[in-house]
């Protein structure tokens, strides 16, 4: 996986149909969508529950580019392998998910996935002042994990400004996720976000029968996020 800065459109496959997640994806591809982006949610860690490794693993070969796992799950470390032998090019865990997230960020590492860490809206910017050389990723949570659909939080924007400042020349994407829309894609890329996970602001109004509105909606808020 090489770095660079330009804005990537990750759709997340929460608001894809999930009885047919392979031709979503290859769907949402032929639209433009740069990664995809997986969440997995335990019923626990977040008051949902989607799927595990072995949905991971399945949909793994209708992925060309990037895998993007966004692990909302605690405890997470005994799952780390399993979500890598899927095929997760980056996999994500909550800073909030346990005690040691310094270990589960060398675990995940270790297994030669990037390593992404998660801060959700409650969780300061400063958090991971400690950790920056052992991430590859910051997920700013612009709502709080568990549902698509949910608004966007306005007073995240400060958060992503300083994580920008914080990273400086290090080779760190740094992901916004939750409400990402055309409307909210500006602000936080003026910010210095890179990566916009989206769900329903790319599969509304769409289907695998009729993707036509997927590709509308990605160049809606790629074009938005250029400014
Ligand atoms: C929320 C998930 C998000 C979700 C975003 O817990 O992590 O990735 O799919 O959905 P939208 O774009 O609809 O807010
Ligand atoms: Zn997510």
């Amino acid at each position: 996986m090489s770095f660079d800065r330009n804005i990537k459109i990750a759709p997340s496959i929460l608001a894809a149909d999930f009885a047919n997640f392979g031709a979503e994806i290859v769907a949402v591809q032929e639209q433009g969508a740069d990664w995809i982006h997986v969440d997995v949610m335990d019923g626990h860690f977040v008051p949902n529950i989607t799927f595990g490794p072995e949905t991971c693993k399945a949909i793994r070969p209708h992925i060309k580019g990037v895998m993007d796992v966004h692990l909302m799950i605690s405890p997470v470390d005994q799952y780390i392998d399993a979500f890598a032998k899927s095929g997760a090019d980056i996999i994500t865990a909550h800073y909030e998910a346990g005690p040691h997230i310094h270990r589960t960020l060398q675990a995940i590492r270790n297994t030669g996935a990037k390593a992404g860490i998660a801060l959700n809206p409650g969780t300061p910017a400063e958090s991971i002042e400690y950790l920056l050389d052992m991430i590859d990723l910051i997920c700013v949570m612009t709502v709080n994990p568990g549902f698509g659909g949910q608004k966007f939080i306005h007073g995240q924007i400060d958060k992503v400004r300083k994580l920008r400042a914080m990273v400086g020349d290090r080779p760190i994407h740094i992901e916004i996720d939750g409400g990402v829309t055309p409307e909210t894609a500006p602000l936080v890329t003026e910010a210095g976000a890179d990566v916009l996970v989206a769900g329903s602001a790319v599969f509304g109004g769409g289907s695998v029968a009729n993707p036509a509105p997927y590709g509308d909606n990605i160049r809606a808020i790629r074009s938005a996020a250029r400014g």
